[in-house]
């Protein structure tokens, strides 16, 4: 049934979770998946500096970059002995229209999402990327709370 999952990860708990989740459905189902990290886009003021403020940005934004990547590869290394087949994808940009894109573009077959991620107000059931996601995405959505 499902045979290429999407994970988008961003450290919290319930994104943990969510990747339990899929680690037990893809070696059910004989699927591979990618682990998935978007470093939000900084604000765009920053961007109009091309002094000191652009080489700090420049710097931010390696430092995210790195720590995403890291980030996916520790994922990935605590479920290598799960047998399953296990990609990792850091980009930078809007997390939910990265995800969105991601999907349609290489035909993911299902996303596994967390309910709520790093944000965690209290008494919403939902965070705005899980959000956008299950309303836009081009294919099932899992919210995992
Ligand atoms: N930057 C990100 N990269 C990859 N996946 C993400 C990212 N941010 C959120 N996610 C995914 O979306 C799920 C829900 O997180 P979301 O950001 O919607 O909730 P929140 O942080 O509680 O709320 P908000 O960000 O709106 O304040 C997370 O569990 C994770 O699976
Ligand atoms: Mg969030």
């Amino acid at each position: 049934m499902y045979k290429k999952i999407l994970v988008p990860l961003d450290g919290s708990d319930r994104s943990n979770k969510a990747l339990a989740h899929t680690v037990e459905l893809a070696s059910k189902l004989n699927a591979k998946i990618t682990l998935m990290h978007v470093v939000p886009s900084l604000p765009p003021y920053v961007n109009t500096a091309v002094d000191r403020l652009g080489q700090a940005q420049q710097s931010i934004i390696e430092e995210l970059m790195r720590n995403g990547k890291e980030m996916l590869q520790q994922y990935a290394s605590s479920i290598s002995d799960k047998g399953i087949e296990v990609d990792s994808f850091t980009v930078m940009g809007q997390p939910a229209d990265e995800i969105i894109e991601k999907a349609k573009r290489e035909d993911y077959d299902l996303i596994v999402i967390g309910s709520r991620g790093l944000g965690e107000i209290k008494g919403y059931l939902m965070g705005s990327v899980s959000n956008r996601v299950s309303r836009h995405a081009p294919c099932p959505v899992l919210i995992i709370r």
